[in-house]
């Protein structure tokens, strides 16, 4: 079941396209990771789909709900982390979550209880400590502690692990597990690859507003392929290597006895290698061809 679903979903900001023409469907329990550089328009794609701001073109659906037409019955079904979640410094964890546990129908011992399971949940119970003294990784916990008060189906955390330590990313990365392993669609946003390729099942790259790449990882780095079509092939010889010209060598760096070079190019030029290492009577220990990891194609997204 489409869980999440964006049609030619559009912002615009001063005459800029923020997000423009954005499509997307995100499937039921799915962990999808959001990625994209700075000013790509995540934030603004996930204001929208909380319905936070209206779109300028184009509309978003949860639960096949169009958001802009039903902000309060999607707030009954969505949880929200924003980029900078903010709390009341001079009270606790307790009397934050209370304060924003009054927003929704619950009476006092409901939201007792509930408080009491997610402070729990994100490792927080039994903390007296005011919230102003927090570090930043105990502050982003409330914060989906706080994402979590309705219970939701759909969760949006934007740029959760932006500023934690690798030991609070980690606690993250598990609880995001675990609240998908209760069956819950959760959409990520992040700027950073890595944190997206651990937790993520599908992943979308979004640039310049514009989604350029959608799918899982191993379709997306076919997907991207051609973005890259760049290839490094490496040489192992016994003998010592000539030197190799050939139109589509970008580069060529040979190591001190050499006996390795990494070539850089822009076709699959191993025949017309092996050919002339043959004629220069060197033997090939080894030849390969490197594909682009997925950060090779990510930084050539970036790169533009
Ligand atoms: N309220 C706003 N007013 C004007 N421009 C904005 C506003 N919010 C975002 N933008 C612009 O829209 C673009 C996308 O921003 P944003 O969605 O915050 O990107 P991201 O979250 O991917 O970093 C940026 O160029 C940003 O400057
Ligand atoms: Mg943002």
């Amino acid at each position: 079941m489409i869980k999440i679903k964006t049609e030619n979903l559009t912002k615009v900001y001063n005459g800029n396209k923020a997000v423009d023409g954005l499509n997307l469907e995100i499937a039921e329990g799915d962990i999808f990771g959001f990625l994209g550089p700075n000013g790509a328009g995540k934030s603004t794609t996930i204001l929208m789909l909380v319905g936070m701001i209206e779109p300028t073109e184009g509309k978003c659906f949860i639960n096949d709900i169009e958001v802009a037409r039903n902000p309060l019955e999607i707030k009954k079904i969505i949880g929200y982390l924003p980029e900078d979640v903010g709390f009341y410094g001079n009270m606790t964890a307790e009397q934050n979550l209370d304060y924003f546990a009054r927003f929704y129908a619950m009476d006092a011992r409901e939201r007792k209880k509930r408080i009491e399971e997610l402070l729990e949940l994100v490792q927080l119970a039994g903390v007296s400590q005011k919230v102003g003294g927090y570090s930043r990784g105990m502050n982003q916990r409330l914060g989906l502690a706080q994402a979590l008060l309705n219970d939701p189906e759909v969760l949006f955390l934007d740029e959760p692990t932006a500023n934690l330590d690798p030991e609070g990313v980690f606690q993250y990365r598990e609880l995001v597990k675990q609240l998908s392993d209760e069956g819950k669609t959760i959409f990520i946003s992040s700027h950073i690859l890595s944190e997206v390729s651990r937790v993520c099942k599908t992943i979308g790259i979004i640039s310049k507003g514009k989604l350029i790449a959608y799918g899982t990882f191993e379709e997306l780095k076919k997907e991207l392929r051609h973005l890259t079509e760049n290839l490094r092939i490496i040489v192992e010889t016994v003998e010592p290597l000539p030197e190799i010209e050939h139109e589509d060598i970008i580069s060529a760096e040979y190591n001190e006895n050499k006996r390795k070079v990494i070539i850089e190019a822009k076709s699959d030029i191993r025949d017309y290698i092996s050919s002339r290492l043959f004629e220069n009577g060197v033997r090939i220990k080894e030849m390969r061809v490197e594909e682009p990891t997925l950060e090779d194609i990510f930084l050539s997204v970036y790169q533009g």
